[in-house]
């Protein structure tokens, strides 16, 4: 019998149940393969008592439909960084990464599917350099993975942007107001200009293309020329100004290590004003609301196509590759190729020309 431990790391995105389904099911149409879940990453394995469950297709019947992780999910540490309070009362983050590996051959685990961002992958191939067997699966909302055209979450997110532009624009049309709407995507600016063509916003603002807030003012008061109008914008929480910076901020939270973006639509607001526009701003951060709920069918579809195939890789022990769907086909690239580069908007590429061929100011 071999066994499979499952884990998801970095932020939730909807689909991550969908792809612990379909190892699981499609292991139980193997026979000889068991798959269990470490909880929260590799802290189900860490912990002691350890937290590491089986996973039949009883645990997994019915969760394709549903948001979040039953195994749960953690974006602090991880083995090479491993919070761990000290007798003094402090926190250090310790290096558990060779123990991380031991356990695994140990506890006699064939291999590790790990489904995780940028940040998990990374993870997983440095612990594949220590001897760990290791196949990833890519998940983020950002789609910012290069290696793959889609990661599974993205698609599912747009449309919770979507609906919000959509929204937004009956309440921005009754009032003639500028509303911001400020969506995810980190330093890629993927949801933002699908959320704003699909929405039909006026301006979209994403970190590839500092905005020049002068054009911005421009673009709004083009559409208040009769005294009426409104505008939608959609801003990336990763944009900024030409010649500024980022808005994030501290985390005070233990172990956690990415910088925390959001509030820039309360910026633009203030730069707007700053600048002389003198219409009516309202912002909304739709924030978790885009990684919560169901995934759609679309990342439904990808998540299985995902999940199955990271268990033929694991069983063929075509360890160290993380699956990819590129040119409508699903396979499998080196985790240390797809963590190389970022896949964010090109500022020439097809999406932005599109944009702009429709109306849509970037800025620029
Ligand atoms: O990477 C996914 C993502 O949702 C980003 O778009 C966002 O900046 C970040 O995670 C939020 O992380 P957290 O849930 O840890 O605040």
């Amino acid at each position: 019998m071999r066994k499979i431990l499952v884990l998801t790391g970095g932020g939730d995105c909807p689909g991550l149940n969908t792809v612990i389904r379909a190892i699981v099911k499609s292991a139980h149409e193997q026979k000889d393969v068991e798959v269990f879940g470490s909880i929260e990453a590799y802290n189900g394995l860490l912990r002691s008592p350890q937290e590491i469950v089986k996973l039949t297709n009883k645990e997994v019947a019915g969760i394709h439909v549903k948001g979040g992780t039953i195994i749960g999910t953690t974006t602090k540490g991880g083995p090479f960084g491993f919070p761990t309070q000290m007798e003094d009362g402090s926190w250090q983050e310790l290096d558990r990464s060779d123990e991380t590996v031991a356990m695994i051959k140990d506890m006699g685990f064939h291999c590790v599917i790990s489904i995780g961002g940028d940040g998990s992958q990374a993870i997983s191939q440095k612990l594949y350099e220590k001897g760990m067997p290791v196949i990833g699966v890519p998940k983020t909302i950002d789609n910012d993975l290069s290696a793959t055209d889609y990661t599974f979450g993205f698609q599912t997110a747009v449309q919770e942007a979507t609906t919000a532009v959509d929204k937004l624009v009956s309440t921005a049309e009754s009032h003639h107001r500028v509303m911001i709407l400020e969506v995810m995507g980190r330093n890629a600016g993927w949801i933002a200009t699908h959320a704003a063509i699909a929405g039909g916003a006026e301006v979209c603002l994403i970190p590839e293309i500092p905005y020049d807030i002068n054009k911005v003012k421009e673009k709004i008061e083009s559409r208040y020329k009769d005294g009426k109008g409104f505008v939608i914008v959609v801003i990336a929480e990763g944009a900024f100004q030409k010649d500024g910076q980022i808005t994030s901020k501290e985390s005070d939270e233990i172990g956690y290590e990415n910088v925390r973006l959001g509030g820039v639509a309360h910026q633009l607001t203030e730069q707007l004003k700053r600048a002389g526009c003198t219409a009516d701003i309202r912002e909304m951060i739709l924030g978790h609301l885009q990684r919560g709920g169901t995934p759609n069918s679309f990342d439904r579809v990808l998540a299985t196509l995902y999940g199955v195939k990271a268990l033929e890789l694991a069983l063929s022990n075509d360890f160290g590759k993380m699956v990819i769907f590129k040119d409508h086909e699903i396979n499998a690239v080196p985790i240390k190729d797809a963590i190389d580069s970022y896949n964010t908007v090109e500022p020439n590429g097809y999406m932005v020309g599109t944009g702009k061929s429709v109306g849509i100011s970037f800025g620029d």
